[in-house]
């Protein structure tokens, strides 16, 4: 709570805007600016059902929740009557039981766009962290293990000349296409409807990503973690890929099966994996750290200021329409 003495900061008769999560100073300002708002300064995880709590102890009119808070069914029904909003600053919804919230007829936004580019050097950086073993070169120097250059030192992966296969190509897959391509690499995609010619720009589109699995020398995740999506990189798919891949996922740790990825890791199947998110973050399957050929990062696909004022100034966006009545400009539900 902000206040000692009262839950919310002092402008009455403004609609009262619960943050779940500490958010970039500016993006806090704003929001104290113009709401009564009840911000989390020791940065505290609540469960779904704290938050429902907490809006209903502090008349809450909006909720701005965040990537990990679990919106679950049970928590959408304990919301209180008042909250109207629920804006996720995050471009993700799959911590938000979206039927629940469709139900109780609560709008849902979420912040596209912003953290695109973002999200897409972050690819970029695990794909060439995964390729070029850049795990296993930081943390030799760190031991102090380097006993100098020798022709033949943890030889990685040429990713110039490669075939990169998206699967997913909305915003970040084709962010990071256009970043690929200046690596040298071949396109190859999947996405439910094919991209315009202008927006392909001499990708291959595959209708069927099983299909495209067989050129994929690096295989790049970028689509939503659904109950259909859960697992869908398994042991089956990863034996249609080429002996040597890479893996790379930005998106969601629950669309690849941990067992199937690690194993393969193992064995070689797979040459690498760079991986942002992880299934029941932050407690990952404890093989990826015991494997030398993991990149891994906390998450940080949208981690710069630019981008987090961004995604909290969109947030308010949509906080601010919704509130004064107006649609809101990202609406998911
Ligand atoms: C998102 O926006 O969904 C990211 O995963 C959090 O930055």
């Amino acid at each position: 709570m902000t206040q000692s003495d009262s839950p919310v900061s002092r402008s009455p008769g403004r609609p009262v805007l619960l943050l779940t999560r500490r958010l970039p100073d500016a993006v806090e300002a704003r929001a104290s600016r113009d709401y009564r708002a009840v911000l989390n300064p020791e940065d505290r995880a609540f469960s779904g059902q704290e938050i429902a709590a907490r809006a209903a102890e502090v008349g809450a009119d909006a909720v701005l929740c965040c990537a990990g808070d679990r919106l679950d069914a049970a928590a959408i029904a304990a919301l209180p009557q008042g909250v109207r909003v629920l804006a996720t600053f995050s471009v993700g919804t799959d911590h938000i039981d979206l039927e629940a919230a469709r139900a109780r007829g609560l709008t849902v936004t979420n912040t596209p766009d912003v953290l695109t580019d973002a999200t897409a050097d972050i690819a970029l950086l695990l794909l060439l962290g995964a390729a070029r073993r850049a795990s296993e070169g930081e943390r030799m120097i760190r031991a102090d293990a380097w006993t100098g250059w020798t022709p033949t030192q943890l030889m990685g992966t040429h990713v110039g000349a490669k075939r990169l296969g998206i699967v997913g190509m909305g915003r970040i897959g084709q962010a990071v296409a256009a970043r690929a391509r200046a690596f040298g690499m071949t396109i190859h995609y999947s996405n439910r409807r094919r991209l315009a010619p202008e927006l392909e720009l001499g990708a291959t589109y595959h209708a069927e990503p099983e299909a495209m699995l067989p050129v994929c020398d690096v295989l790049s995740l970028h689509f939503p973690a659904t109950a259909e999506t859960r697992h869908w990189l398994n042991a089956d798919r990863i034996e249609r890929l080429p002996p040597g891949a890479i893996l790379i996922n930005t998106a969601r740790g629950s669309v690849v099966d941990d067992g199937a990825v690690i194993d393969a890791l193992k064995r070689g199947r797979l040459a690498a994996a760079g991986l942002d998110v992880f299934e029941n973050e932050p407690n990952l399957h404890p093989g990826y750290r015991d494997l030398p050929n993991t990149f891994l990062l906390p998450h940080l696909g949208s981690a710069t200021m630019e981008t987090r004022n961004a995604m909290g100034f969109k947030a308010l966006d949509n906080v601010d329409a919704v509130t004064a009545g107006r649609p809101a400009p990202d609406r998911v539900v």
